[in-house]
């Protein structure tokens, strides 16, 4: 009647599958992939914008259409290191860290499949 070691055995094994579905889902890529996506995303609209709007399309100040662009990722990634001061699109090299920026860069390119 009195059976106490077979609970204990399930709660063990219960808490060795929680572990594992932690392990699992703190190493799986899927997530900081979104996480990168959605930091690219933020800066990009709380950064470019103003002159190349949310979608890339409102070419204020000058700034070219980001969803028609043509650029291949290193050379966008050098326009937005870069910049081109003299026609007015800023330099943000100094601005964001490298991962930031590759972020950002990454994130033009989904607007370009919202044409
Ligand atoms: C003050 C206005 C302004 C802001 C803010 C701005 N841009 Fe620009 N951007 C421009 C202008 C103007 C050009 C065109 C430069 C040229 O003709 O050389 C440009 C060009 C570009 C290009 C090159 C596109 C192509 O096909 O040639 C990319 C990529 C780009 N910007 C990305 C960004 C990103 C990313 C940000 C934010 C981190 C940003 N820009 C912020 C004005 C701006």
């Amino acid at each position: 009647m009195n059976k106490p070691s077979f609970p204990l055995i399930l709660k063990f094994l219960n808490l060795l599958l929680l572990l594992h579905a932690t392990i699992f889902f703190s190493c799986s890529g899927t997530n900081n992939n979104s996480e990168n996506e959605n930091i690219g995303k933020n800066l990009f609209e709380q950064n470019c914008s103003l002159c190349h709007g949310n979608d890339g399309k409102l070419m204020a100040a000058g700034a070219p259409d980001l969803s028609v662009s043509v650029l291949d990722k290193d050379a966008a990634l050098i326009a937005i290191e870069k910049g081109s001061p003299q026609k007015g699109m800023p330099a943000y090299a100094n601005r964001f860290s490298k991962e930031d920026l590759l972020a950002i860069r990454d994130y033009i390119f989904e607007l370009r499949k919202t044409k």
